[in-house]
């Protein structure tokens, strides 16, 4: 009795062991290469929710790494000065840095990659390997899109700059980035971020440009 029972098991884990291979293998694989922490930054007007497609997509084409979208200043809230939104997101990012020996990716998609620019140049110790701007005005902006219409509905982009380079609009993020080619000189002397991580006004803050090998 005892010889069949044998037999029986020894089939039934080949069977599950069929499945478990591949699975454990694509785990060691992941260990042994040790795909580094992907950390994903979103854009305007988007949240952490936006990204479950993006997050599968990595999971399915190198299993096992460790993805986090940081789940702040979503919709509304990215309006919030983009000064304020380096400080949160370093805060939530910088530990994941630390717990991460081989360095980390960074994946900023659109007003975020201008936030991830912000982090690089103010964190003298970050180990980001790589960094995907993904869509990001790294230029600014100057165009009439959507969000500018919604949000400032009584202004074109050749007018804007009226709000924008004042110090009431440097407190939303779009004018913290907000590039009029046709007033150099005041965005120069106004903008609050661009400018200043294009290091086309000192930047008190910098810590030096710290390169991305
Ligand atoms: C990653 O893929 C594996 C295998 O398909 C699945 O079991 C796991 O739940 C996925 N993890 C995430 C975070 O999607
Ligand atoms: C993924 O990274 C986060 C942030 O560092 C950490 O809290 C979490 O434990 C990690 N998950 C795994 C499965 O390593
Ligand atoms: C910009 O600042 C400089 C130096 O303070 C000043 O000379 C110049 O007039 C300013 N330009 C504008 C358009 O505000
Ligand atoms: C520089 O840092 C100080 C102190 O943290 C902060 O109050 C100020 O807003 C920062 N300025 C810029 C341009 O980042």
């Amino acid at each position: 009795m005892e010889g069949p029972q044998f037999s029986r098991t020894r089939r039934r884990f080949s069977g599950a062991a069929g499945l478990l291979w591949p699975l454990l293998a694509a785990c060691l694989w992941a260990a042994v290469v040790g795909y580094k922490p992907v950390i994903i930054v979103h854009g305007l007007f988007d949240s952490s929710e936006d990204f479950k497609t993006l997050k599968r997509f990595i999971n399915e084409s190198h299993p096992g790494t460790n993805v986090t979208v940081i789940d702040l200043f979503d919709r509304g809230a990215s309006l919030e000065p983009m000064w304020k939104q380096v400080a949160g997101f370093k805060a939530a990012i910088y530990p994941i840095m630390q717990n991460a020996a081989d360095g980390v990716h960074f994946i900023c998609y659109s007003q975020g990659g201008l936030v991830c620019r912000g982090i690089l140049s103010t964190l003298p110790d970050h180990n980001v390997h790589s960094f995907i701007s993904l869509s990001a005005p790294q230029a600014g902006q100057y165009g009439d899109t959507d969000y500018l219409k919604y949000l400032f509905p009584q202004f074109v982009k050749a007018n804007l700059y009226h709000l924008c380079y004042t110090a009431i609009g440097q407190r939303v993020s779009i004018c913290n980035y907000w590039n009029d080619p046709h007033h150099r000189d005041l965005y120069v002397n106004s903008s609050d971020y661009l400018a200043l991580i294009n290091s086309e006004r000192t930047n008190p803050n910098s810590t030096g440009q710290r390169r991305l090998d």
